[in-house]
C-alpha cells in the first residue's frame, strides 16, 4: 500500500492515548500461559506480532479467551510445584514477523518433553538465531536450524542452568535464557554488557519467580510463576513517533497519555532533553510493576545535535530511525555509534534508513555500527520511500513527511500493522 504524507496545515494539538506495549504484551501472554492459575490481561496489543504469540500459545493448548478486543482471560498451564504442561494440538508454530516470539518461545520449548518447529516470514527467516541457539545449547538444548536461521527444529530436553556472559545487550536473548532457566536444573546466570529492557525481570518478580538482579546480571532459579492480573502500559516505542512529530512540527503542543517509561526503555526522553527539546513528564505512577506517565511535548526551536552511544543504545534501539528524523531538524551533527545490531532488525535499519531518508533531503552518512545526521536541513520531499516491510521505518518516514516541503509517498505502509495499527488514526486526532 502506497501512503502519501504531507505537512499538516495546522500545528498538532490535543491529547492521545498510546496503545499497548508490544514487549510487555508478548511477555504477559507467555508468562501467564506458563503460570499456575487464571488471570486477566488488560490492554493487550492489537499489533500482528503480539497476535503471533497469542495464536502460538493457543496452539500449545493454553485456554485464552477474549473478554473484549483488548482484554484476555488466560488459564495458565503451570502446576503447583511443576513447570507448565502444554498439550499441543500441532507441533509447527508460525512466529510471523516477530523476532520476540521466536527468540523467547525457543527458551520455553527447548525444555519441554515434546519436539517443535518454529517458522517465520521471509524477513524473520533472515534474522540471526545463533545468539539464542548457542547459549540454549550450552544448557543442553537440541536445536537444528538452517545455518542459524529459522526454521528452528527444537527437540525438547531436560535443561541445566549455566552462567552466561553475553557480548550483546539484548532483551530477547536475556529473556530466552531466563525462560529456559525457569525450567532447568540448578541456577541460571545471565550477564550483559549494558542493561537491556527489563520487562522480563519485572514480570518475573511480579509473578513470584525466584530471581535476583545485580545491575546487568540476573540470576534465576527453577520456579513456578503464580498467575496475577496484568495491566499493560502504553508503548514508548509507539509514543516516540509522536514525541518527534511534536518537537518538529511548528506550533505543536499536545499530551501523550499512558506511556510506559521504564528507565531501560526511556532513552528517547533523555536524548530529547540532551537536545534541548521541550518535553515534560506528568502524572508518574506504577502499573503492574512498570513506571507509567503522561508526556507533554511542544514544538522546540533550536534543537541541538548530540552523540548517542554505549549504554544509551539498548534503551532506545527501536527509536533510532525516528531519532534520525529528529536529528535532521537539530543544529549540528548527531552521531549514533555502537548500534551495529540495527542491521539485524526487521530490515538493515542502518542502510535502509540512510538510503531512504536521504531521498527526502536528510543529509546522512552510513557508519558500520550507526550513522551521522548533519542537521538543520530543510527537507524537500517530493519522493517515494520504500519501507522494506519494516513497520518502524514506515512510521519514521511518515514523521519525516510532516516536515517535507512537497508530499512524499511511502511504499508498504501496511507494515505499520505489525506493532501499531492505530498509528494514522491517532495522528488524525492531533491534526483535526
Ligand atoms: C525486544 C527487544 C529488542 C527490540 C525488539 C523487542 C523485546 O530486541 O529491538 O523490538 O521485546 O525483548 P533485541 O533484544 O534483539 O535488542
Amino acid at each position: 500500500m502506497l501512503k502519501t504524507v504531507k505537512a499538516p496545515l495546522r500545528p498538532l494539538k490535543g491529547e492521545i492515548v498510546i496503545p499497548s506495549d508490544k514487549s510487555i504484551s508478548h511477555r504477559a501472554v507467555m508468562f501467564s500461559s506458563l503460570a499456575e492459575g487464571e488471570c486477566i490481561v488488560r490492554n493487550f496489543s492489537s499489533g500482528a506480532d503480539c497476535h503471533s504469540t497469542l495464536n502460538l500459545f493457543k496452539a500449545l493448548g493454553v485456554e485464552i479467551d477474549f473478554i473484549d478486543s483488548k482484554t484476555l482471560k488466560i488459564k495458565g498451564c503451570g502446576g503447583k510445584f511443576a513447570p507448565a504442561k502444554f498439550t499441543p494440538a500441532i507441533y509447527t508454530y508460525s512466529c510471523g514477523n516477530s523476532g520476540t516470539t521466536m527468540r523467547l518461545v525457543s527458551g520455553i520449548l527447548a525444555g519441554q518433553n515434546f519436539n517443535s518447529v518454529l517458522t517465520g516470514d521471509e524477513s524473520l527467516s533472515k534474522r540471526p538465531m545463533r545468539r539464542i541457539i548457542e547459549p540454549l545449547s550450552l544448557m543442553g538444548a537440541d536445536i537444528s536450524s538452517v545455518d542459524a536461521h529459522a526454521p528452528l527444529t527444537i527437540r525438547g530436553k531436560k535443561l541445566h542452568g549455566i552462567t552466561y556472559s553475553s557480548k550483546l545487550a539484548s532483551a530477547q536473548v536475556k529473556s530466552c535464557i531466563l525462560l529456559a532457566g525457569l525450567n532447568a536444573e540448578g541456577e541460571t546466570v545471565f550477564e550483559e554488557p549494558y542493561l537491556s529492557r527489563n520487562h522480563t525481570e519485572n514480570l518475573f518478580n511480579y509473578l513470584g519467580a525466584d530471581i535476583k538482579i545485580q545491575g546487568a546480571k540476573v540470576t534465576v532459579k527453577p520456579s513456578v510463576l503464580k498467575a496475577k492480573d496484568i495491566d499493560i502500559a502504553g508503548d514508548i516505542s509507539s509514543a516516540a513517533f509522536f514525541i518527534v512529530a511534536g518537537l518538529i512540527v511548528k506550533g505543536s503542543d499536545f499530551v501523550i497519555k499512558n506511556v510506559g517509561i521504564n528507565p531501560t526503555r526511556a532513552g528517547i526522553i533523555d536524548i530529547v532533553k540532551r537536545m534541548g527539546g521541550d518535553i515534560e513528564i506528568l502524572n508518574l505512577r506504577q502499573v503492574s510493576g512498570e513506571d507509567v506517565a503522561d508526556i507533554r511535548v511542544k514544538y522546540t526551536e533550536g534543537l541541538k545535535a548530540c552523540t548517542i552511544a554505549g549504554a544509551d543504545i539498548p534503551r532506545l534501539i527501536d527509536e533510532l530511525p525516528v531519532i534520525a528524523v529528529l536529528a535532521s531538524q537539530a543544529e549540528g551533527d548527531t552521531i549514533v555509534k555502537n548500534a551495529g545490531d540495527l542491521r539485524n532488525k526487521e530490515s538493515d535499519r542502518i542502510k535502509c534508513l540512510v538510503d531512504e531518508l536521504s531521498k527526502t533531503g536528510v543529509s546522512m552518512e552510513e557508519l558500520e555500527d550507526g550513522f551521522i545526521v548533519h542537521g538543520n536541513t530543510e527537507l524537500s520531499g517530493g519522493c517515494e520511500l520504500e519501507s522494506y516491510h519494516d513497520h518502524r521505518l514506515a512510521m519514521s518516514f511518515y514523521v519525516a513527511g510532516l516536515v517535507c516541503r512537497k508530499e512524499i509517498s511511502i511504499n508498504g505502509f501496511e507494515w505499520t500493522n505489525i506493532s501499531f495499527p492505530e498509528f494514522e488514526t491517532l495522528f488524525g486526532k492531533l491534526n483535526s
